[in-house]
């Protein structure tokens, strides 16, 4: 099949306006959250028909686009992270609210050392975050010269102390400091983050405790839209612990087939152009381009990266992809507030299951 990106074109002025208004629909992606490409019979730039792909998501208004022959360019729907992590955390603080009636509001204390500027940003929003939900969080700031030792005995106490449901030490640490041993000194009960080894290990085997907030909220996103999981070709591009080991699990676990690539991985673009779902978190700015995404593909950005002229950008080359792809999430305002929504929820959870509060 042509890439979709070869066979765009610009629609005859007299059908802009009905575009539009099509468009519209494909961007509020309510009733279509997916929209695969449509074009209805008109010309293209080849000189010959393209006709309708089969399409899991069809809308009603695209019978009717098909009628009025009006010609669509393909818009991938957007997911949107941030509306979506709002109702989370509307929810969230209902929860909280119960666990304060029952005994005391939930507790999240989060570690940072040192004072790398994102990381420094990550943590104000966690802990804003929560004082919004109603989850009482204590932020603990140590310079860039605490000992391995000292970062452990303040581990230690806080896994003592009773009011503490969640424990986040927030990566990287600085290159002194062994974030293995770290991870592993936290209570596992308490890891929010779920990078403890048992908690890794409990995902791996199906019976997961804490699951790792960002491919957690992923897992979110996909639901809300109901993204077809089963027998999909889920294709995942960063293999760090944080996001794409423990993502590949929540895809296996839910009927994915998954390839983890990595960066010694060769040929990417031949692994990615297989993907339903593709999920990158390598890094590297707008690194996936539109001629290596399958057409109406789920495509799940989580880089976050600082472009030169000051503006975010993901590992997606969100312009040329949103043309090609069936869904994609934006940045900012895609997996970034979910990855702090779900923060909340394991915090919740933590605490009700020391309140003893049910939450079925
Ligand atoms: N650094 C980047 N992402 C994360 C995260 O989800 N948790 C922690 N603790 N550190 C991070």
């Amino acid at each position: 099949m042509q890439a979709l990106s070869q066979l765009s074109y610009s629609p005859p002025a007299s059908v802009q306006p009905r575009l539009r208004q099509a468009q519209k629909y494909i961007q509020i992606g309510k009733k279509c959250p997916i929209l695969a490409q449509v074009w209805a019979n008109a010309p293209s730039p080849h000189g010959r028909a393209i006709t309708l792909r089969k399409c899991r998501f069809r809308h009603w208004f695209l019978s009717s686009a098909f009628a009025n022959k009006i010609p669509l360019i393909m818009t991938a729907a957007l997911i949107d992270g941030l509306a979506l992590a709002k109702t989370i955390r509307v929810q969230a603080a209902q929860r909280a609210a119960i666990c304060a009636s029952k005994g005391r509001p939930p507790g999240l204390t989060v570690v940072l050392v040192g004072s790398n500027p994102a990381s420094q940003v990550y943590v104000r929003n966690k802990v804003k975050a929560c004082e919004e939900a109603g989850i009482r969080s204590t932020l603990i700031e140590r310079p860039e010269s605490l000992t391995e030792s000292e970062l452990l005995e303040i581990i230690h106490g806080l896994n003592q102390d009773p009011a503490v449901d969640g424990i986040l030490v927030q990566l990287p640490l600085p290159k002194h400091i062994d974030s293995h041993q770290v991870i592993e000194a936290i209570a596992a009960d308490k890891d929010v983050d779920g990078f403890h080894i048992s908690n890794a290990g409990a995902l791996m085997t199906g019976r997961p405790l804490f699951q790792p907030c960002t491919p957690y909220g992923v897992m979110k996103m996909l639901e809300s839209i109901d993204a077809p999981i089963w027998g999909a070709n889920a294709v995942i591009c960063g293999a760090s612990n944080i996001v794409g080991k423990p993502m590949a699990m929540m895809l296996l676990a839910k009927g994915a087939t998954v390839t983890l690539c990595n960066s010694k991985t060769r040929a990417l673009e031949e692994h990615t152009r297989r993907a339903d779902i593709l999920v990158a978190a390598i890094g590297r700015p707008q690194m996936i381009k539109a001629d290596m995404v399958k057409p109406g593909a789920i495509v799940i950005d989580v880089g976050i990266n600082r472009l030169a002229t000051g503006k975010l950008a993901g590992d997606v080359d969100f312009e040329s992809v949103r043309r090609v792809a069936g869904a994609i999430t934006p940045v900012p305002g895609g997996v970034g507030p979910m990855t702090i929504a779900m923060l909340l929820i394991n915090t919740l959870e933590s605490a009700e299951r020391r309140l003893h509060i049910s939450n079925s």
